[in-house]
């Protein structure tokens, strides 16, 4: 029987690369979905996917779980509307959906927490560091706190707050592809971290405390205190050097205009950062903006729904 997931993408309203050291995160699934069918075939185990070893390492995972030697073969089709390689957790998404998929396919099992327990260990291939906290927020979407407080204990919190409609006014800027992989990012962060550690932790508290401060703005629907949060938190993100040249003129004009713009999850360092994360409370003051910069712009909305059985016939 047809078994079809769908799995929301992601953004961090702060705490990326922080979180892998230990810092809070506090992430939100967006109106951007993939969505993973997997079906009988009579021949051989299929896949059309745009990366189909990504899509074989997820089987694996999945087999290795179950300690299956070998299943009856299927075809799995991936339909994605993340841009991949901009931050939105494309990848973490389509582990999520494919692992959701895969356990209702095979055993008739619809449990989030196996899912996101085993998209972390397809998550650990990208990179040795993986937080845990993308494929969290993509499972079970909404608002997610995530802190990674041991390798083996994670606090993981869907908020119970609804995003107040004055405050849901995000916009992505596309800046363009990022030069560096996530992985290299995070590297380029760890070596970093083991030079100078005294820096790095006091930017790491700083960023914490806007963590927080974004959860509560979020709560209250306090619009400045939201733009002042996010502001600090992406001045966290450059001091450490996660943030291209490219984008931090635009970056300031955005604050100017009395709005606030992020980078997201790895970033960028020499050219793109692919998307920004921008909030700002008079929207018709972007576009132009934008196009100066010779980016484009598309509004998003932040909560929804994370990981979804679209239909099981
Ligand atoms: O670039 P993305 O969307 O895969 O996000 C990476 C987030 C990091 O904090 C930089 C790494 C991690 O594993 O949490």
């Amino acid at each position: 029987m047809p078994v079809s997931v769908s799995a929301p993408g992601k953004i961090y309203l702060c705490g990326e690369h922080f979180v892998v050291y230990g810092a809070p995160a506090l992430l939100s699934a967006i109106d951007k979905r993939v969505t993973v069918k997997i079906e009988d075939h009579k021949d051989k185990l299929l896949t059309y996917s745009l990366d189909n070893r990504f899509i074989r390492h997820i089987i694996n995972v999945v087999k290795n779980h179950f300690g299956l030697r070998s299943i009856r073969p299927f075809k799995i089709t991936v339909a994605s509307q993340i841009k991949k390689g901009y931050h939105l957790g494309s990848s973490a998404a389509v582990s999520v959906a494919s692992i959701g998929a895969l356990l209702y396919y095979l055993k008739r099992v619809w449990n989030p927490d196996l899912v996101n327990k085993l998209a972390f260990e397809v998550e650990k291939i990208k990179h040795h560091n993986a937080s845990g906290a993308d494929n969290s927020g993509i499972t079970y979407g909404g608002l997610v706190w995530y802190r990674k407080e041991l390798e083996f204990l994670k606090s993981i919190w869907q908020l119970s707050l609804k995003i107040p409609s004055n405050l849901n006014k995000f916009y992505l800027i596309d800046t363009g592809t990022p030069l560096e992989s996530t992985a290299a990012m995070v590297k380029f962060v760890a070596k970093k971290y083991a030079e100078n550690k005294r820096f790095f932790d006091r930017f790491m508290a700083i960023n914490e405390i806007q963590t927080k401060k974004i959860a509560l703005a979020l709560k209250e629907g306090n619009a400045n205190n939201l733009v002042n949060a996010l502001k600090v938190c992406e001045n966290t993100l450059e001091k450490i050097g996660v943030v291209s040249q490219k984008v931090i003129p635009i970056i300031r004009e955005v604050e100017k205009k009395g709005g606030a713009a992020k980078i997201l999850g790895g970033g960028g360092r020499s050219k793109g950062v692919g998307y920004l994360l921008c909030f700002i409370a008079g929207e018709n003051l972007l576009p132009d903006l934008v196009k100066r910069y010779n980016f484009s712009l598309e509004a998003i909305s932040l909560g929804e729904e994370g990981i979804r059985l679209e239909s099981s016939k």
